[in-house]
């Protein structure tokens, strides 16, 4: 990485503003139902009560669109930090109003703060200057931790580098490591896994991987875009009429590069979509009106493991089937087990996929799971992240 980190510089009892990436999923009475990303955060924050640093964390959670709501409220997530970390976490009733700053202002050697989410104020997902200002006025340092959140460009994970110098802190170093090692020197071959919803929100992704993998599967909605291009009815599956061309350059892409790709030669299919509608398997040129492709079939489980039992790095992205219903999340835990089982590099993007393969249990037989979903997607697709670009150059 060409960027400096907390090691970088000396933070001996420096006041550090800490950008976080805390937007975990909640139940209804705002019960913490993942704590992954906050359990990701400890090693910088322990590295710098090691420091004896006086520490302002900072996140966002959800998209209150710049209201103050109490359920995106980040109290839970100062209770679990305080948890896991066996010692208080102070919580500010603000962002930059009077408790914040006074809290800020009294913060001893030691001790940690977590402000209110950033995202109450409409000026940080503005980027808006004078916002990133009052937040910068609070700290001397600049340490961004939020993978997740290294794609957007606001105020506290990309303005305030203007008002501070901005290191890397310790996530953000392993997941740049880790996936940009993927990338760029894999160990071949080199297989992705594409899934999802949408070919226009992964084309991006597939027009690079196609320049590195050895073999691209497809599967998830975005496989009957694939269908459709190849002049098979979908019935009513989602399908991007207006993105089949693009569907057909990847093919075509493909072919060119020598790069192999499986796409499902068999789907699950429903009449509705509910989680105990009427299911079947048919052939993928087989789609009856009135049905909806839900999952990948059998056929084209047993056919990707196959593939996949060869490779020595996975990059996986996207779940394959409508996996939050548990008959259509059969593709999707399937190949979850078959990675889990390989002796290769298996990393796993994160948003759906990483719940996925949280929800089958099998998150610690991974090599690395991501805590960016679009983060990950953006840097796979060579983006640069501007969370990133901000911090001081190494
Ligand atoms: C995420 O969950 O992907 C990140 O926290 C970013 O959230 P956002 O898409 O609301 O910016």
């Amino acid at each position: 990485m060409n960027k400096k980190t907390v090691k970088d510089i000396d933070l001996k009892g420096k006041k550090v503003f800490v950008r976080c990436d805390f937007n975990v999923p909640m139940d209804k009475e705002q019960n913490i139902t993942d704590n992954t990303r906050i359990v990701a955060a400890i090693p910088t924050i322990k590295y710098l009560l090691e420091q004896n640093c006086k520490i302002i964390l900072a996140s966002h959670l959800g998209r209150p669109k710049g209201e103050v709501k109490p359920e995106f409220s980040l109290k839970p997530v100062a209770k679990e930090l305080s948890k896991i970390l066996g010692k208080e976490v102070i919580m500010a009733s603000d962002v930059i109003g009077q408790d914040a700053k006074v809290k800020a202002e009294n913060l001893q050697e030691g001790q940690i703060m977590l402000l209110e989410n950033v995202r109450f104020h409409k000026e940080e997902t503005d980027n808006e200057s004078e916002f990133a200002k009052q937040l910068a006025s609070m700290a001397e340092v600049f340490v961004n931790d939020a993978f997740g959140t290294a794609h957007r460009a606001h105020a506290s994970t990309t303005g305030i580098a203007d008002y501070l110098p901005g290191v890397a802190g310790f996530l953000i170093e392993k997941e740049l490591k880790v996936l940009g090692n993927a990338i760029n020197n894999p160990e071949r071959p080199f297989m992705a896994i594409l899934g999802g919803a949408k070919v226009s929100d992964k084309i991006g992704v597939i027009d690079s991987l196609l320049e590195k993998v050895n073999t691209l599967m497809i599967g998830g909605g975005m496989a009957y875009t694939f269908f459709k291009a190849q002049g098979y009815n979908v019935g009513n599956s989602i399908c991007e009429i207006d993105k089949v061309d693009l569907a057909i350059k990847a093919m075509e892409k493909a072919k060119e590069r020598g790069v192999k790709l499986l796409l499902p030669i068999d789907t699950k299919i429903g009449k509705e979509f509910k989680p105990d509608t009427e299911s079947k398997t048919v052939g993928w040129t087989e789609i009856p009106d009135e049905w909806e492709g839900f999952d990948i079939g059998q056929k084209t489980i047993e056919m990707f493991a196959e593939e996949l039992r060869n490779a020595k790095t996975v990059i996986w992205n996207g779940p394959l089937g409508l996996f939050e219903f548990d008959q259509f999340a059969i593709g999707t835990n399937e190949i979850a087990k078959v990675l889990a089982e390989l002796d290769a590099t298996t990393i796993i993007g994160g948003g759906d996929s990483g719940a996925a393969v949280e929800k089958a249990g099998l998150s610690d037989k991974m090599t690395h799971i991501s805590t960016g979903g679009g983060a990950s997607l953006e840097f796979l697709e060579g983006k640069k992240l501007p969370g990133i670009e901000c911090l001081l150059d190494s």
